[in-house]
């Protein structure tokens, strides 16, 4: 069960800020450096990583849309235009889509006070593009759409609170929001979903840079509470994961995975063995090949002579040849081809090509970003 939290400041019972009456508005951040996940980022957006062949932000998108929103800003860095390509007018997602520049990462609030002419004075749910949560976000949007405060925040208990915003807590009360605090005062990090109505924009105006130089979506949300504003915050009682590592991306991928309804829309031969679920693509081959689910195979795959384990997914247009491939995302265009030894716990980037030799042993684990090219022959 969620267990429902308010936060207040020692000024309790102060005013509470209007709540616009224009609908809620969504605001995706999908700038910054994504410097945790090269060497893919140095050719693409971190939010562009596939979790299950599709990219980090679709879900983000889908999430929102799913809630009713569908007016939605995207916060785009150097990046900006692989986002606005990928996704497009929004249409795909049935939302309306506006790309806003930032000039520079320079904090989570200051993407905000950039997107400031696009929010106007309406209540918003700000997304960060690289966060996952299995199961949506409906609830949590309807009861701030419900309930009137000028905030609300989602927390998760996680194992390493230093990496994290955290909550202070004092009982069932939040006491205080900390950014990356040295000594965390407890294990729940705020989650990368925010609400907020029009009043935190003023907090945000009067902001100074952290210790980091940025901006902070936390001293925002501190500003508020300070000021005696009511901030809402909920403990999330579903899968949530910020994919900023390699590992935390294996993590989501196995998650969604794990969720998919299994079906079938390429081809397989009889030699085959599928054990479900699999997600087969359209104009994907499976020959002579086993494959043990959850697994997806992209659009217009080969997979041939080969086995494919659990938690796997091979993108688009891959040719994947005597290979054996599990706990790994291949993404679009790559080709594996007659690997003697397995390959797990991998993500292996676009258009890279593997080439393998026939000596016995070991297990490959590997981190190769686009264009990639490596030759083992025999030992
Ligand atoms: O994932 C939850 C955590 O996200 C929270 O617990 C932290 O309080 C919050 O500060 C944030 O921490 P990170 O260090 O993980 O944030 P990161 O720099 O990775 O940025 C999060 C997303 O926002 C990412 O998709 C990039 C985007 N972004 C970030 C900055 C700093 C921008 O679009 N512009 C920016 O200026």
């Amino acid at each position: 069960m969620a267990t429902t939290i308010t936060l207040t400041s020692k000024r309790e019972g102060a005013a509470v800020t209007g709540r616009s009456d224009g609908s809620l508005k969504g605001l995706v951040l999908s700038g910054g450096k994504g410097s945790r996940l090269r060497p893919f980022t140095y050719t693409n957006a971190k939010q562009l990583v596939p979790i299950a062949n599709k990219p980090v932000i679709f879900y983000t998108i889908e999430q929102l849309v799913d809630a009713g929103i569908t007016d939605i800003g995207i916060v785009v860095g150097d990046t900006g235009e692989q986002v606005a390509a990928a996704i497009g007018d929004g249409s795909q997602f049935g939302a309306t889509t506006t790309f806003i520049r930032q000039d520079a990462p320079l904090g989570i609030a200051h993407a905000v006070a950039t997107a400031r002419d696009f929010l106007g004075d309406s209540p918003f749910v700000l997304y960060l593009g690289d966060n996952v949560v299995m199961g949506g976000i409906q609830s949590y949007v309807e009861r701030f759409r419900a309930n009137g405060s000028c905030s609300q925040i989602l927390l998760h208990p996680v194992p390493n609170p230093e990496a994290f915003g955290i909550a202070e807590m004092s009982g069932e009360r939040v006491t205080r929001i900390v950014e990356k605090p040295r000594k965390p005062a407890s294990n729940l990090a705020v989650v990368g979903i925010y609400m907020f109505d029009r009043g935190v924009h003023d907090v945000i105006e009067g902001l100074s840079p952290s210790w980091r130089g940025e901006l902070e979506i936390t001293d925002a949300i501190q500003g508020l509470l300070d000021r005696g504003l009511t901030v809402d915050a909920e403990v999330m009682d579903r899968y949530w994961i910020d994919t900023g590592k390699m590992d935390d991306m294996l993590n989501a991928n196995r998650m969604v995975l794990g969720a998919m309804e299994p079906r079938c829309d390429g081809s397989i031969d009889e030699k085959s063995r599928i054990h479900a679920p699999v997600v087969i693509e359209s104009g994907a081959t499976v020959e002579d090949s086993v494959l043990r689910g959850p697994l997806i195979i992209g659009r217009d795959t080969a997979i041939v002579n080969s086995y494919i384990g659990p938690n796997s997914s091979i993108d688009a247009r891959c040719r994947i040849v005597g290979c054996r491939i599990e706990d790994s995302i291949v993404m679009e265009d790559s080709r594996l081809e007659h690997l003697h030894w397995p390959v797990a716990k991998s993500m292996i980037g676009r258009f890279v090509e593997l080439q393998g030799g026939h000596s016995a042993g070991g297990v490959y684990s590997l981190t190769l970003g686009d264009h990639s090219r490596i030759e083992m022959p025999d030992g």
